[in-house]
């Protein structure tokens, strides 16, 4: 078991090249096996959620090579459309494949992907969506069994703007013939890059990063090189921790317009945040104020990816602060942690009620899920002493190497391998 030891009370410094995006690589990698081109991936970032993601693509016999970190992915020969419950298991949001399959082969089958610890994910909009585009669907024996012959083009309209749901349907149109337009689409950035990457193929797709997205089916596709955006959950998250620790770091290759939301919060509790172009320059005293209220909302809004962070950032701020969940039912769940760090937060329902205490204190934590653990890690550079975080595979999945990023930005902190 791996677990990270951190020694707080050491203020942040240095500069740190952010990432390509988990939540940009996860759903072009599904969409790679759309046609039978090829298709190359620059600076693709080895997150453990990518590397399943490419053994379930070459479970389905997509060949797949990294030379270095380009990955280059051959779908020629891919034969399969059935992708097993040892993967749906392990990348829930796999389930953003049965548009891809229904693509290329006409047909998918997908194991139930299930829950995971912060929410039962339904999938049930993604099924909504696909069967308003003529796709039956029949769930039995733990799988979803999608038969597209009888597919057409047409008009969706989202219940709610549901990141996956939005990929989903966005990669099951580009082959159906004529005008396919889904309303109330989810906004985020990583959405416009599944646009860009799609029409690098030979897709025509447009209107990503509004609420309607139109989808003209094409017949022919070409090979592509392309690279993902940054992950602005790994720059948010890096921002917050030198609001809380202190001191100044320059942020590389990550735009400030895909954080706007976390960055009007980090100005609001006294942190200084320079927009640099293709870079972010945070400066803090480490003395901060709280901010009265942070709901978390589809984008534009502050996003519930980093609202774990930000609620770690509220315990030691001054004042009173309220965080709210709109998004998950199960998202609190670093909350018993940092109480044993001597946070004090109280939870009612969807809220978080913090009270900003002058100090935490380290202690032997356990991560329960990827934002909260990244959370935990946040506290532990801020609190007095040595704090311990296990079950850190859980962070593994959506940050690449995050003692090593936080090494280089002047933490003590080291991966135990026992
Ligand atoms: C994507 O998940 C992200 N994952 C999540 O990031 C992120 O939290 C989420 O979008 C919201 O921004 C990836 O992109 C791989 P949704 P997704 O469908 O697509 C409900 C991380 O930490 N819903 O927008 O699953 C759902 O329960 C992860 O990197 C339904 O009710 O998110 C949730 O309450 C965590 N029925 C809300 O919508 C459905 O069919 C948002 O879900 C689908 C979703």
């Amino acid at each position: 078991m791996e677990t990270l030891f951190i020694k707080g009370g050491r203020k942040l410094g240095g500069e740190l090249d952010i990432v390509t995006a988990k939540n940009a690589l996860l759903p072009i990698l599904a969409g790679s096996i759309i046609s039978d081109k090829n298709v190359i991936l620059k600076k693709v970032a080895k997150f453990s959620d990518v590397m399943y993601m490419v053994k379930i693509l070459e479970s389905l016999g997509v060949e797949a090579k990294f030379e270095g970190d380009t990955l280059i992915l051959s779908p020629k020969h891919a034969y399969a459309h059935v992708v097993k419950d040892e993967y749906t298991k392990k990348v829930r949001s796999s389930v953003f494949l049965l548009g891809p399959l229904l693509s290329r082969f006409g047909n998918a089958k997908i194991a139930y992907p299930g829950g995971c610890n912060i929410g039962n994910r339904p999938i049930n909009l993604h099924i909504k969506g696909l069967e308003a585009l003529g796709v039956k669907i029949e769930e039995k024996h733990g799988y979803i069994i999608c038969d597209g012959k009888n597919m057409s083009a047409g008009e969706v309209h989202l219940d709610f703007p549901s990141v996956g749901t939005t990929e989903n349907l966005m990669m099951a149109s580009v082959r159906l013939k004529g005008v396919t337009t889904i309303y109330n689409c989810a906004r985020e950035p990583e959405i416009e890059d599944l646009q860009n990457f799609l029409n690098s193929i030979g897709c025509k797709v447009s209107g990503a990063g509004s609420s309607t997205i139109v989808i003209t089916g094409v017949e022919s596709f070409k090979d592509c090189e392309y690279q993902p955006i940054h992950d602005r959950i790994v720059a948010g998250t890096y921002l917050i921790a030198c609001a809380m620790c202190g001191g100044n770091i320059l942020l590389k290759g990550c735009e400030k317009k895909y954080n706007q939301a976390l960055i009007q919060k980090l100005k609001q509790s006294g942190a200084i945040v320079e927009d640099l172009g293709k870079d972010i320059e945070i400066k803090s005293n480490g003395k901060l104020k709280s901010i009265p209220s942070i709901e978390t909302q589809p984008y534009p809004g502050f996003p519930t990816d980093l609202q774990n962070q930000i609620l770690a950032m509220q315990t030691i701020t001054k004042g009173t602060s309220v965080v709210v969940e709109n998004l998950y039912e199960s998202r609190f769940k670093i909350c018993n942690e940092l109480l044993r760090m001597g946070a004090d937060i109280t939870i009612k329902d969807r809220m978080a009620i913090i009270n900003g205490v002058e100090r935490l204190y380290g202690a032997n934590v356990v991560a329960s899920d990827l934002r909260g653990g990244a959370g935990l890690v946040l506290a532990g550079l801020v609190a007095d002493g040595y704090t311990t975080v296990e079950d850190i595979y859980h962070i593994d999945r959506g940050y690449l190497s995050i003692e090593e990023d936080f090494c280089k930005l002047n933490a003590e902190i080291q991966r135990i391998r026992d």
